[in-house]
């Protein structure tokens, strides 16, 4: 008996402590720290003070930017933190809006299970595509939003807008969970991806709406594992895995699914694109399905020739492998007639294309009907495959 009761006492003893200290908060609001909701004064370093601070507490910390718009030139938040950090946005931040030289606005790096909810990030980047457009001598621009080199991050309920370059760029991490993002930039900006991925695995893009100039997700070099869900895409040029084999030594790309996607009026649907250069790679694993196409251009493509603002391209066959691409229940309209294209390389032909329940038309009339192109791709279809399949 004795030796119970002193088990239990050691046990309050241990347990009472552990469990105040969990629920004790602490919470950093940048306005305590000098961050004025005025639009113009320079916000920035308020902000970092505010994240070194919550970053070093050893209880859970919350950091908080309350309502208004909070003009932020560029910052870096590093980690790593003392604590699961929590970053509540309710307001807006707003880039310079001229021409700078910084390749990303607001970056987090090195960190580990930081969650990022709601806020609107305004790139403000409406200058530097005049610029571009003028063909004047203007810089490549920033992407606004950067996960770099982080593990075990959630991103939610936020607006990305109007970025120079990228909207947000996930790269070199592990573990990036997205819900209920919107990502809004003009369909004529250029270069505007809306979420691009590079060399990092177990990311995950959930209920999220994506319009923009560019891909509404690109997926770069060195990426797997990566579940894309209920999105909305438009304008923009669709879900795109690449572009890839531009340069040698590039890592592949594997185990992608995207499910349950809508895409309105893009230039793609569910593309791959490879350069039309011998360096060798590959994309294998890939899931494509449950799409509605409305006036899509390309709802289905695989595009082992992609030569997008270059002028200079080389003929050459790529030599990227692609292998195991599942493309299943697919349905609505194409702008164009050609509405599944698979254009792969010569010297490394598309293998295990698979082809499901794929019903398209061609918007362009009731006589025209819808085409399947194929060269250099083998596969196999199941149930019906509208238009017919030249697999
Ligand atoms: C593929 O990726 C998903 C996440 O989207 C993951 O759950 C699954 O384990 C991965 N499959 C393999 C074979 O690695």
């Amino acid at each position: 008996m004795i030796s119970m009761w002193s088990f239990v006492l050691l046990l309050t003893l241990l347990i009472i402590p552990q469990w105040r200290q969990a629920m004790a908060m602490a919470d950093f609001n940048v306005l305590d720290f000098g961050a004025k909701a005025d639009s113009r004064s320079d916000s920035t370093a308020a902000l970092l003070a505010t994240w070194a601070r919550a970053c070093g507490s050893k209880i859970p910390a919350t950091m908080v930017v309350p309502k208004g718009t909070f003009f932020v030139s560029r910052a870096l938040f590093q980690g790593p933190c003392n604590n699961d950090l929590r970053l509540f946005v309710q307001g807006t931040l707003v880039a310079d809006g001229g021409d700078s030289s910084d390749s990303e606005w607001i970056t987090f790096k090195y960190v580990q299970g930081l969650s990022i909810y709601g806020g609107t990030f305004d790139g403000r980047g409406q200058a530097l595509w005049a610029c571009k457009a003028s063909r004047r001598n203007c810089h490549a621009g920033f992407t606004a939003l950067t996960i770099s080199q982080s593990k075990d991050v959630v991103l939610s309920g936020m607006r990305l807008m109007n970025s120079e370059k990228f909207q947000m760029e996930i790269t070199y991490s592990q573990g990036v969970k997205m819900t209920g993002v919107t990502i809004i930039a003009p369909q004529h900006s250029p270069n505007t991806d809306g979420i691009h991925l590079h060399m990092s695995s177990g990311i995950a893009v959930m209920s999220s709406t994506i319009g923009t100039g560019d891909d509404c997700i690109s997926i770069g070099p060195g990426v797997s594992d990566v579940w894309i869900e209920d999105i909305n895409c438009g304008p923009g040029h669709g879900i795109s895995i690449g572009s890839l084999g531009d340069s040698p030594g590039e890592a592949g790309v594997q185990n992608v699914t995207a499910t349950s996607v809508v895409f309105t009026g893009t230039e793609n649907g569910f593309r791959v694109k490879t350069w039309p250069k011998p360096y060798a790679t590959y994309v294998k694993d890939i899931t494509f399905e449950h799409a509605t196409m409305v006036n899509v251009q390309n709802p289905i493509i695989l595009d082992q020739n992609y030569c997008a603002g270059s002028d200079h391209c080389s003929k050459q066959s790529s030599g990227v492998k692609i292998s195991g691409v599942l493309f299943n229940d697919v349905q609505g309209t194409s702008a164009t007639p050609v509405a599944v294209k698979l254009d792969c390389s010569r010297s490394n032909p598309c293998r295990g294309i698979v082809l499901q329940d794929i019903r398209l038309r061609y918007s362009g009339g009731e006589q025209s009907v819808a085409q399947s192109f194929c060269e250099n791709a083998q596969g196999t279809t199941s149930g019906f495959v509208i238009p017919p399949s030249c697999l």
